[in-house]
């Protein structure tokens, strides 16, 4: 019988870590649903001590998603880890992860701490937090660059002290394969206690080898590892769950190893993240890549219409990557948008589904046939937009001409507020994004900008990812739209709108506390 792993998923902790990813309550609490469908064993749902935000999402999760365990992460201290069991107590099955640095270089370089020191800090932000709850995970930050010896040390001390699980984190993205697989066989021979315990890894993609690391660990007797949809994460992110779980599918002749995902739930999954966080996924990525499952090559072509298992090793539907053949238009009602969105897994109340289906049929007038890519994106433009303090109530734009530059005025409201502001630009697109800036008082850097179509046609829906600069923050916006000029304009709201969240001092917000 194979041997089962947990599936620990970080995407909205480490994941939301990326540069650029902010997350609000609802967004959060939609991917969490998402993720308890594909099956993790663990949702990480945040770092509650890290902001207000942070908090109220791990509270929410705790409280509605039922199944999975429900972690909060916590610095080695007391404070944090209150706070992180705040937020938790209401999961059925909570856990507090505690992590501290034990590299000599974070110890000496960041921390100013003794290994002594460390060695107290553990014993004692475990034994607290084993006070508080009952499932304890601890980390031993930058594991791989920690002296081998002193690691151990460590881990017998969180054992001892009744953490149920030791995780190992390869937090810069340092090791490879083979090494980390000999740390990892290390820890279980030379630690005492850690039979009792599950034994976990955490791996960055510095390297690009965050997914190999992962597997050779669990060859060599990890049980639980850690990974995020999309590979997101800090730098060049964490191990992608999709590409871990399916190689264990794929491979459980060589590995002899099994989860409990639903990996029919892989792709959708990942469009809720990618659409959600605003981070696209590449091409050509593993397993959820729009190229994953496509063959260019003549050769191959051939091949697999002859028999698919020539070229391919996984059949696209093993992980939902399928298109369902359901297309609605401008004269289909409520019910039939309420059915469709119900088979793509979307839950609308009443209210919600009226200004969903506003939304459809103003698409629905431009475009002749809408698939179920493009509900699914009007759905998540929806859910982006719902939470939004700032709406866009209208637009209009000019393209100018020799007398002219080009020119746009828009109008956003908030409740009763409503701002409207002109702008000339070197384009449609950045005048309408000159408007929104100066309706909100916010300066901006552009860094990056895409436009994507979701589906294929001259009038397809435009799918436009931005990230701004904003003092030392980023913030990434998506927008979704027929027209590409509003798109631009939803993602550039949708990006400021964070701004505006985080508590940024807009010349407007001033204005309102009468600061200004
Ligand atoms: O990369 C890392 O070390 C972490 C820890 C908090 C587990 O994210
Ligand atoms: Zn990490």
């Amino acid at each position: 019988m194979a041997d089962y792993v947990y599936i620990f998923d970080t995407t909205l902790r480490d994941g939301e870590q990326s540069p650029g990813i902010s997350l609000g309550v609802r967004e959060k609490l939609e991917i969490a649903e998402q993720l308890r469908k594909l099956g993790v064993d663990v949702i990480e749902a945040g770092f509650p001590a890290a902001s207000e935000g942070d908090f109220e999402a791990v509270r929410e999760i705790a409280r509605k998603i039922d199944g999975p365990v429900i972690c909060g992460l916590a610095r080695a201290v007391p404070p944090d880890i209150e706070r992180a069991w705040e937020a938790l107590k209401e999961a059925s099955k909570p856990r507090i992860h505690v992590f501290l640095s034990t590299s000599d270089i974070h110890l000496a370089r960041q921390l100013g701490k003794s290994h002594e020191q460390a060695l107290e800090m553990v014993r004692d932000s475990v034994r607290f937090a084993r006070g508080l709850c009952q499932d304890v995970e601890f980390s031993p930050m930058d594991a791989t660059r920690t002296d081998p010896e002193f690691l151990y040390q460590v881990v017998e001390t969180a054992v001892r002290e009744g953490a149920g699980v030791i995780n190992i984190p390869d937090t810069v993205g340092y090791a490879i394969p083979e090494e980390f697989a000999e740390l990892i066989r290390g820890v279980l021979k030379n630690v005492s206690g850690i039979e009792k315990v599950v034994l976990s890894v955490h791996c960055h993609n510095d390297l690009g080898l965050a997914v190999a690391n992962s597997l050779v660990a669990l060859e060599a007797g990890a049980r639980q590892v850690e990974c995020a949809i999309n590979g997101l994460g800090e730098r060049a992110g964490n191990a992608s769950l999709e590409e871990i779980v399916m190689a264990i599918k794929v491979r459980r002749d060589r590995l002899g190893l099994e989860t409990g995902i639903n990996t029919k739930e892989i792709a959708r999954t990942s469009r809720l993240v990618s659409l959600l966080t605003g981070y696209p996924v590449q091409p050509n990525k593993a397993i959820v890549g729009r190229n994953a499952f496509a063959h260019e090559s003549g050769i191959h072509q051939d091949g697999v219409l002859k028999d698919r298992a020539t070229y391919e090793i996984m059949d696209a539907s093993t992980v939902g990557q399928i298109e369902s053949e359901i297309v609605l238009g401008k004269h289909s009602g409520r019910h039939a948008l309420r059915e469709q969105l119900e088979r793509l897994g979307y839950y609308l109340d009443d209210k919600e589904l009226d200004q969903a289906f506003r939304k459809f049929k103003e698409i629905a007038d431009k475009k002749k046939e809408i698939t179920p890519k493009d509900i699914e994106a009007i759905a998540l433009e929806y859910l982006r937009t719902a939470g939004q303090e700032w709406q866009l109530a209208g637009y209009e734009v000019h393209s100018g001409g020799k007398e002219a530059p080009p020119s746009a005025t828009i109008t956003l409201e908030r409740g009763d507020e409503r701002i409207t502001e002109r702008a000339i630009g070197d384009g449609m697109v950045d005048a309408a994004c000159k408007a929104i800036r100066s309706a909100l008082g916010i300066e901006a850097n552009l860094v990056y900008f895409t436009v994507e179509s979701i589906t294929g046609g001259l009038d397809a829906l435009g799918d436009v990812t931005i990230q701004l600069e904003v003092g030392n923050r980023r913030v990434t916006g998506r927008g979704v739209a027929t027209d590409i000029i509003e798109a631009s304009a939803r993602a550039y709201l949708n990006a400021l709108n964070k701004v505006v969240r985080g508590g940024y001092p807009t010349d407007r917000g001033m204005e309102a506390r009468g600061e200004g």
